[in-house]
């Protein structure tokens, strides 16, 4: 079954490259050269990343052709051999300021963290639909799931090793922290947007790469509300971290470079997580961490502390702890203006860099609303 999986991605060239054990003399060359650009232009502080081999680059080095890093087996491989240790090593290691020489055209990392099939699929290959070369997509699902999207869709070959989800919401996080290892490997990509098999774009590709890429100058949108909630003593015993600083969101987030890469690379608050969360069944690791990262982290007003990812939370329509699930009867060309328009209907004048925009995406549409979703997208949507 892992098989079926790997064959069609493996390519011979790919399986060459990682039997000669990660080429590090041609990594070395290709990290030197970010590594020094990210030091003169980047004053983030980073003080947990472990850097093995920083050497000067030399004179000579010349910059070159956009290339995957490590090198791999081309930005097309999302499935590759590394362990989870390798992956995070690379990924944290890999440049992580926007405009490095190796790529010409930012991407959109569109990172989806699902169980297993995609019902809404269709609607998003017509989202993605004559933009090739302006996103990735990485799909991280359960192990168990051997399904596969058609040979032609832009999900084919885009599944990422993926671990099985073993309690409540750390393995979550890993997850979401494995899909943005495998989306930093790729210098092209410069936003990072984590989406579930039920959400859906609520405007089209060329809105949501001009908010994401352009307009949103750098900010990343990370839910992040100050709260006590669930906040434990042993943040403050192993990392000092205050009730004051401990921050609650939404799961769903769109980050820039820098954050994603500050989240891969974090050695020293994840690990109080999980061991916040051993042993307990339900653990919602996934609605703090990122949010009281980029609190502790001090990301200040590089974060909007907002997600652009709706969800009807109101009390009246969710069930339980969950936000509402939109039904095919509800999806109406008003359902999806409404959604648009934001809390108070209107636009959302945050001053935070998304031009006025509320959402870019909305959760969670069931499996019946595609077929709806697919007819009213021209009108509603603006793309299909
Ligand atoms: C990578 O994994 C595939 C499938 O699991 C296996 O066939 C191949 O031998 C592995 N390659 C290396 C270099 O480990
Ligand atoms: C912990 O944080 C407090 C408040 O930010 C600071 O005053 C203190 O020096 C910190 N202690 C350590 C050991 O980092
Ligand atoms: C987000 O919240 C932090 C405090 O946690 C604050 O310093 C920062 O200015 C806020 N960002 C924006 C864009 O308002
Ligand atoms: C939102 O802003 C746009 C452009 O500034 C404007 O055309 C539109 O009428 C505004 N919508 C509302 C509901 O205020």
């Amino acid at each position: 079954m892992k098989n079926d999986r790997n064959k069609p991605l493996a390519s011979p060239h790919l399986r060459r490259i990682l039997l000669y054990v990660l080429p590090l003399p041609v990594a070395l060359l290709f990290f030197s050269l970010g590594f020094v650009l990210g030091m003169t232009t980047s004053s983030a502080r980073f003080e947990n990343i472990y850097f093995p081999f920083v050497t000067p680059s030399s004179p000579s080095a010349k910059p070159s052709p956009p290339t995957p890093f490590p090198p791999s087996g081309g930005a097309s491989a999302a499935m590759h051999n590394m362990s989870d240790e390798e992956l995070f090593r690379w990924a944290s290691m890999a440049p992580r300021v926007d405009g490095t020489p190796y790529h010409r055209v930012p991407k959109v990392a569109f990172m989806f963290l699902v169980r297993g099939d995609m019902p809404l699929r269709p609607l998003w290959e017509k989202f993605f639909a004559g933009h090739h070369g302006l996103y990735s997509i990485y799909v991280h699902a359960n192990p168990s799931y051997t399904g596969s999207p058609p040979r032609d869709s832009v999900f084919y070959g885009r599944m990422i090793p993926s671990q099985r989800t073993t309690w409540g919401g750390v393995s979550l996080v890993e997850a979401e922290r494995r899909l943005m290892a495998n989306a930093l490997l790729d210098l092209g990509n410069e936003r990072f947007a984590l989406l579930s098999e039920s959400c859906i774009p609520l405007y089209n590709f060329p809105t949501v790469y001009s908010v994401l890429i352009t307009g949103s100058g750098g900010t990343s949108f990370v839910e992040s509300v100050a709260t006590s909630a669930r906040y434990r003593p042993l943040f403050a015993l192993r990392n000092n971290v205050t009730a004051a600083q401990w921050r609650k969101g939404s799961q769903w987030f769109e980050a820039g470079r820098a954050l994603a890469t500050a989240a891969v690379a974090d050695g020293t608050y994840f690990p109080t997580f999980r061991e916040n969360c051993a042993g307990e069944r339900f653990c919602v690791v996934d609605e703090h961490y990122m949010a009281t990262l980029v609190s502790v982290l001090g990301w200040g007003r590089r974060n909007a502390n907002r997600t652009l990812t709706f969800a009807d939370w109101d009390p009246r329509r969710r069930t339980g702890s969950h936000p509402r699930t939109h039904r095919a009867e509800e999806v109406t060309e008003e359902l999806i203006g409404r959604i648009r328009g934001g809390p108070g209907r209107g636009n959302c004048t945050y001053d935070d860099g998304a031009n006025g925009v509320c959402f870019l995406f909305a959760r969670k549409f069931a499996p019946d609303t595609l077929g709806p979703l697919l007819r009213l997208a021209p009108k509603a949507m603006g793309f299909g």
